[in-house]
């Protein structure tokens, strides 16, 4: 049975104190029996602020960026190495505003890939297609390349470590308050798994945890969680909001009772 995994992605928002608050506040008010593993993913600035602030709870700590190199002149980077020392446990790679915005291509992400997992540290490789793909027709193509380039040369050892996530990001639905149907996201997310179990056999892609996000909130949760594929979600805007992330995280435990 795959536990859900519900992460707060707060990309880069949310000040020194504003992150100490908001740690604060979902330390003191998830439920201790929360039903999915969360994790929070603070801007790298303030890991060193948010990772103490949540020491002592359940809650894990995620990074938004890794370097795809160990270690050396690489001004400005941040290598896995260094995000563990924090505490890291899941690091995300190929989001959509790195791979549109910064141009990071699937090659550089699978140098990435490789550098948290050889790091021990669980990859949440993100994945999704444009709006104009997905009317075209394209969305498969577009994640089964994703999925295909991004993950070359990871090992079904790895992926039975559990250090491979991946979420599904549709960009049209990401900031824009246009959620992916449940239909819409669990038929995408019974591909991916598809494509997992082709490169690491079924048993292994059967315990690949998949999130959907995209404009998920504490309205929606409940069922896109309660689709069969549908493993957690990965939450932007709504993860700002303490309220809202302690009602996603509580929507987990009607959506399948047993997870
Ligand atoms: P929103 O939840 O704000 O749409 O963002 C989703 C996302 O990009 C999470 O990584």
């Amino acid at each position: 049975m795959r536990k859900f995994l519900i992460a707060g992605n707060w990309k880069m928002n949310l000040g020194r104190e504003e992150s100490l608050k908001l740690a604060r506040s979902l330390v003191h008010t998830l439920p201790p029996d929360t039903h999915a593993q969360v994790a929070v993913i603070p801007t790298l600035a303030h890991l060193d602020t948010v990772t103490d602030a949540i020491s002592g709870s359940p809650i894990a700590l995620g990074a938004q960026n890794v370097s795809s190199e160990k270690k050396g002149a690489f001004t400005g980077e941040v290598s896995a190495a260094m995000l563990k020392e924090f505490g890291v446990k899941f690091v995300l790679v190929g989001h959509s505003e790195r791979r549109h915005i910064l141009g990071e291509s699937d090659s550089f992400l699978n140098k990435k890939v490789h550098a948290v997992i050889n790091e021990g540290l669980a990859v949440i490789l993100c994945v999704g297609e444009l709006l104009e793909e997905r009317e075209k027709n394209k969305t498969n193509d577009v994640v089964g390349r994703q999925l295909e380039l991004g993950l070359a040369g990871v090992t079904a050892a790895a992926v039975e470590k559990g250090l491979l996530v991946v979420a599904y990001e549709p960009v049209w639905a990401i900031g824009t308050g246009r959620t992916a149907t449940k239909d819409q996201a669990q038929e995408v997310h019974a591909f991916i798994r598809q494509r997992l179990a082709a490169q690491f056999g079924a048993a292994s892609a059967a315990g690949v945890r998949i999130q959907y996000g995209g404009s998920a909130k504490k309205s929606n949760a409940q069922e896109l969680l309660a689709q069969p594929d549908i493993d957690g979600l990965l939450v932007g805007g709504a993860s700002l909001l303490a309220d809202e992330f302690v009602g996603i995280v509580q929507a987990a435990a009607a959506a399948k009772p047993g997870c």
